[in-house]
This record gives C-alpha cells, sequence and structure tokens, in this order.
C-alpha cells in the first residue's frame, strides 16, 4: 500500500471549524485539530520563517530519489511540495477568507523585517519537518489533515489516512442511489469507518430521510470520525458508534439498505514491506487482514447477509483482483442464495478493487 501524497482539492469546505468544547462524551480521546484549524498566534519574523524554509528545502534536496528506490517514498520534489502545502496551512492569510496557495506568497523584501503570523510555532515547523524526513511521519499527520473528494479530513495517529482510490465508493453508491431510489432514504452503515471518510462522503448524496450508521474498533477512530462527522454538521444523520464490525448494529439487523467498507486487507506477511509512511506509522489494526488478507473481508460478507433489507446494496474494497475473486467466488457458492448482481469494479488505476452486489 502506497501513501496517495495528492492534495487532491484546494479548501472549498464553508463548515464552520468546532472545537473540543463541543465534542460529546463518546470516547475520552480528544482529537488533535488539524494546523489549518488552529488560530494563529504565533509572531515571527519573516527573515526566521524564510531561514526555516531554506532549511527545509535543504533537507528535502538532500533525499533526492533515495526513499523512491527503497521503498518507493516521496522524492525532494514532492517534499519540497510538502513544504508549501505545510506553510499553507500554517500561514495565517490575510489577503482574504479562501485559502491560498503558497507559491503566490512574497517575503517581506522591504528590509524592514516585519513579522508574520503562524498557526504552529516556529520551534514546532522545525520539529516537524525533521520528524517528517528523518522518521518518515505521513505528512497527513503533521499537518493533521487530508484532502480527500471536496472534504478536508482531520486525522491523526491511530486513524488510517483516507486513500484516493476510497473515493469511488462514494461514486459507486451515488450510482445506485440514482438508480433506486429508495436505497437513497434508508440507513446505512460504514463498518470500520476509520476518519469517517465514507460516511460522510455518502451521506452528502443521499436525501434528508437517510441515516448512516459509522462503527469502529478503535476509540482514535471513534474520537476523529465524530470530530470530521460534527464539523461538517452531519451529527443529526450520521450516528458513530465503537465496537467490532456488526457488534454495534445488532439493533438494526436486517434493517440497513446499504454497507460500505474498506476494511484492513493487507496480508499480515506483507505489512513489512510497506513504505515507511505507512508500515511504521499507520494503525496495524487498519492494516493487517490476516494471513491471507481475507479475514475480515469474508467476515463482512457473512454478516452483511444478516444485515441487509432484501435488495440491500453492498459495497467492499478490496486489495486487488485475487481478493475480489476470492470473495464472489465465496458469495456464490459458499453462501449462495445470499446475494444477488455481484460485480467486480476496477479503480481510477485500472486495478480491480471493489466488490459490489445486492442481498437477495
Ligand atoms: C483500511 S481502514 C479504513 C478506514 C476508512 N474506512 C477509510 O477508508 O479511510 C480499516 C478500518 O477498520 C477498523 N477496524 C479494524 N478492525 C475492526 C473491527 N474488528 N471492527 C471494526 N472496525 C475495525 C480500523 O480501525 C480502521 O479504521
Amino acid at each position: 500500500m502506497k501513501l496517495g501524497l495528492s492534495r487532491a482539492c484546494l479548501y472549498s469546505c464553508s463548515c464552520a471549524p468546532i472545537f473540543s468544547s463541543s465534542m460529546p462524551s463518546l470516547t475520552t480521546i480528544k482529537p488533535k485539530i488539524p494546523v489549518f484549524l488552529r488560530p494563529p498566534t504565533y509572531l515571527v519574523t519573516s527573515l526566521d520563517l524564510q531561514k526555516w524554509h531554506g532549511w527545509a528545502k535543504n533537507l528535502a534536496s538532500s533525499v533526492g530519489s533515495s526513499l523512491v528506490e527503497s521503498d518507493n517514498g516521496p522524492d525532494s520534489t514532492l517534499l519540497c511540495r510538502e513544504i508549501n502545502w505545510l506553510l499553507e496551512d500554517s500561514l495565517e492569510n490575510r489577503s482574504s477568507s479562501s485559502r491560498f496557495s503558497f507559491s503566490q506568497y512574497k517575503y517581506d523584501t522591504s528590509g524592514k523585517n516585519e513579522s508574520v503570523m503562524l498557526r504552529i510555532s516556529l520551534d514546532d515547523l522545525y520539529q516537524l519537518w525533521k520528524q517528517r524526513i528523518e522518521e518518515r511521519r505521513p505528512f497527513q499527520y503533521i499537518v493533521g489533515c487530508e484532502h480527500w473528494r471536496d472534504l478536508v479530513l482531520s486525522v491523526q495517529e491511530g486513524v488510517l489516512i483516507p486513500r484516493p482510490e476510497t473515493e469511488l465508493i462514494v461514486d459507486l453508491v451515488h450510482d445506485v442511489v440514482s438508480n433506486y431510489e429508495e436505497l437513497g432514504q434508508g440507513m446505512w452503515a460504514d463498518v470500520g469507518t476509520g476518519s469517517g471518510a465514507i460516511a460522510i462522503g455518502i451521506r452528502r448524496i443521499f436525501g434528508s430521510y437517510a441515516r448512516v450508521i459509522a462503527t469502529d474498533l478503535s476509540p482514535v477512530a471513534v474520537s476523529v470520525a465524530t470530530f470530521n462527522v460534527q464539523r461538517y454538521g452531519l451529527q443529526d444523520v450520521i450516528e458513530v458508534r465503537q465496537g467490532s464490525w456488526f457488534e454495534p448494529l445488532k439493533d438494526v439487523e436486517g434493517q440497513l439498505v446499504g454497507i460500505v467498507s474498506n476494511p484492513p486487507y493487507i496480508p499480515s506477511d506483507n505489512i513489512s514491506g510497506l513504505q515507511a509512511e505507512v508500515g511504521r506509522h499507520e494503525p496495524r489494526v487498519a492494516l493487517d487482514g490476516g494471513a491471507s488478507g481475507m479475514d475480515y473481508l469474508l467476515h463482512l460478507c457473512n454478516g452483511a447477509a444478516a444485515m441487509l433489507k432484501p435488495g440491500g446494496f453492498f459495497a467492499f474494497e478490496t486489495n486487488g483482483e485475487k481478493q475480489c475473486e476470492f470473495l464472489i467466488d465465496y458469495m456464490q457458492n459458499d453462501i449462495a442464495g445470499s446475494f444477488c448482481n455481484l460485480n467486480i469494479v476496477s479503480d481510477f488505476a485500472g486495478i480491480q478493487r471493489f466488490v459490489t452486489g445486492f442481498r437477495q
């Protein structure tokens, strides 16, 4: 698994930031506030910031393509782009209310060495960039957010950074509710929700009556998903529950019109070979799918048969062609009669990625 490192979209989110004071007491873990949502309280001189910038670029350049060669990690060009993104998130933007591009930023050249306001201290900037290069800490954990579809989602250690390929699940659900309107008005579940990405993405395309229940075993994920749901003002229509797979959904057994999931599906032996940003920093509970990677996908298939209403839809993400074919074979033979209209869907890279179908 490679960590997608593109900043997909500009900050088009118009939702109001919420802070920990308005969080429910769902879990005791307090979510971290992403850098771009923090108040700009640190005054630094333009010269000191330029000094940091030069130091950060030198460190990034020293990497060259060595990380690409070792484990398909980032090269200097990408790292230099990340420096600009880090500055975009850290600097107070005084020119307009919209986000700005650092490439348009001009350091003070008047000789007056004017001050600028930052959302994190200069010391933290030095420390964070050292962590990025020396420890391979993922950029998204450094800035505390990831751009996913038109969303800017809060992420932190303990929560999987949502991947670009997973964005397609929202399109698959959009297609299905366009064809079967009643599905867009019922109750859905996103199991193993992580940051809440899929739950938020699908809820935004449903009619006003639809509800989504998002579950996760990890208390950090539950806390971060709750934060993201609230930031997008969806707390009345998305409920975040903690527990293992369908266990927190017993009260809605047989009532769901849709289930979506991107479960852990990497075979255990493959985890050590992952890009350092992923293998060293992302939670193992979000990656490891057991010896063949299929443990949770099979569990989801079995559970979905009991959880879905007849005619209900499911979409599961997999590791690729082999897992897709295994799942289809399992559903057609081992649990024959449970599902129909089974389909394999490829991602943007042409990799067979998703299995979809309907409860018979
Ligand atoms: C591959 S991550 C996907 C996260 C998110 N849905 C996404 O696409 O970005 C798998 C998620 O499953 C969760 N998970 C692992 N074991 C679980 C279990 N037994 N019950 C519920 N969730 C679990 C992990 O905590 C993680 O958030």
